[in-house]
């Protein structure tokens, strides 16, 4: 019917007694409102919000990590928000995630190798020796790593060498889908626009479908081709960078807007 490799209808997240509030008793906390969005083929959708408003709920409910409370989300149009872990295994592949942190997808006592090694093992059992490690060297020059990185462990190197290896190991599979959930924001300024580049150029390079996870209004502007903004756990505008920032009615956008042309 379309392009889109990913959609979000009426997607809502409820955390049951998860407010905080002056009655020490949480009510309920709405973390997502009915968000709905496309992700079309080859594009960069930039989902820009403020600490807290729902963004990282969004991408783990897209990658079945928890179920949403009510609303689809369909993968080349198949419904897949109540399929059963074994059935959604085939689908797990495609849509892979780099965090903010590193350390949350690369475990510590592993040397390069073998977290790199370890998911064409997963998904490529079938796979000889020769043509994984062929394909993890190529991976690695592409990805801008020396080969030497392969016997190191991942305390042993930057912020901005961990985010390489980490978008390496997530490509590593082919999916068409990458999720990336802040993965500059915990990185020194001098490193950030190298780590988008390499994201904008394996993009390209790969086909891929980005959902691009930030707080920061510049860089959503700077990356996206798309962009939507989310305020408490609701969309409050989606389309391209100049249709969103330039010209919003919401009154939300607007201040955002005019807070960073005025810091600028
Ligand atoms: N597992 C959880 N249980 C209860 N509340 C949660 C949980 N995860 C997130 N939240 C709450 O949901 C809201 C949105 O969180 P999150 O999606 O992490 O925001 P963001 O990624 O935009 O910073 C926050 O108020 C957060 O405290
Ligand atoms: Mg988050």
């Amino acid at each position: 019917m379309n392009n889109a490799v990913l959609e979000a209808v009426n997607l809502v997240k409820v955390f049951p007694g998860s407010r905080k509030g002056l009655v020490s008793r949480g009510s309920d906390l709405t973390a997502v409102d009915e968000v709905s969005f496309s992700l079309y083929k080859g594009e960069l959708l930039g989902l820009l919000g403020e600490s807290g408003c729902g963004k990282s709920t969004v991408a783990k409910m897209l990658m079945h990590l928890i179920s949403p409370t009510s609303g689809t989300i369909l993968m080349d149009g198949e419904e897949v928000q109540n399929l059963s872990e074994s059935a959604f295994r085939r689908r797990r592949r495609q849509i892979q995630m780099v965090y903010q942190n590193p350390f949350d997808c690369l475990d510590p006592r592993m040397r390069v190798r073998s977290l790199l090694e370890e998911p064409l093992k997963i998904w490529f059992p079938e796979m000889g020796e020769q043509i994984r490690q062929d394909r993890i060297h190529n991976m690695l020059k592409e990805c801008g790593l020396p080969g030497n990185c392969l016997d190191k462990k991942p305390g042993e190197f930057s912020g901005g060498q961990l985010q390489r290896i980490s978008i390496a190991r997530a490509l590593l599979v082919e999916p068409e889908i990458l999720i990336a959930d802040e993965i500059i924001s915990a990185l020194d300024v001098s490193v950030q626009n190298q780590i988008l580049n390499l994201l904008i150029q394996m993009k390209q390079r790969h086909h891929l479908s980005i959902l691009f996870i930030t707080h920061d209004l510049s860089v959503a502007r700077m990356v996206s081709d798309r962009v939507m903004v989310m305020q408490s756990g609701r969309i409050k505008g989606i389309g391209s960078p100049e249709e969103v920032f330039s010209n919003s009615a919401d009154p939300y956008i607007r201040e955002l807007t005019e807070a960073v042309f005025t810091l600028s």
